[in-house]
């Protein structure tokens, strides 16, 4: 069988306005076209990834405003704040006895999430250490914390399973309060540092792609 080419995906991102957002469904992987979209559309679009296989994958992609070289506090920042309005849909779903939702929402945060804590381990925290010299602070504590954030996504996914309500709101309020610390170090220290440490926009630019291809 021949690689799919994407072609059809890609001709309907280029007919999105600016500033609109579209849903990819599909049974094949489409990480494919998201490279592409790098290497031929620098900077035109940004995407979060909502279901990452093996039967469906799921892309939100959304076309930018501008083509302005992006940074990692407004990235990673952004992505954070899309994550907890996920959440918070998950507990409001789970208050109005709508587990089945509340099931479907919770796999597209915990992807979602997994996917983030991925980057920042792969790439971002490598380029951190490489780029400040400091190797031994912010990035080991909050790797610990990705530790437990993972433990409490188990926990959340196993409760929802079980149909124990008290068991998801106790797991969610324990992962709420493990987030909350944990982007506090990110959105005031370790996001604003890194974006300083680059030489030039056009470096900071560079770590936001590598980071969007993990
Ligand atoms: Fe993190």
């Amino acid at each position: 069988m021949s690689e799919p080419d994407y072609n059809d995906a890609v001709r309907i991102l280029d007919a999105l306005s600016p500033g609109r957002t579209v849903v990819l469904t599909s049974a094949l992987d489409l990480r494919p076209l998201l490279r592409r979209l790098q290497d031929e559309r620098p900077r035109e679009y940004y995407w979060s990834v909502l279901e990452a296989g093996p039967a469906q994958y799921r892309v939100e992609v959304g076309r930018r405003l501008t083509h302005g070289a992006r940074a990692v506090s407004e990235y990673l920042g952004g992505d954070n704040q899309r994550l907890d309005a996920i959440l918070d849909t998950v507990r409001r779903l789970v208050r109005e006895g709508a587990h089945q939702e509340a099931a479907h929402a919770f796999a597209e945060f915990s992807c979602g999430l997994e996917w983030h804590i991925d980057a920042e381990e792969t790439t971002l925290f490598p380029a951190f250490e490489e780029k400040t010299g400091i190797r031994e602070g912010p990035t080991r504590v909050l790797r610990d914390d990705h530790r437990q954030i993972r433990f409490r996504l188990t926990e959340i996914a196993g409760a929802l399973h079980a149909g124990d309500v008290a068991g998801i709101e106790r797991a969610i309020a324990a992962l709420g309060s493990a987030l909350d610390e944990h982007r506090l170090m990110e959105d005031q220290v370790v996001y604003p540092l890194i974006d300083q440490a680059m030489n030039d926009a056009e470096e900071r630019d560079e770590l936001v792609r590598r980071i969007q291809v993990t």
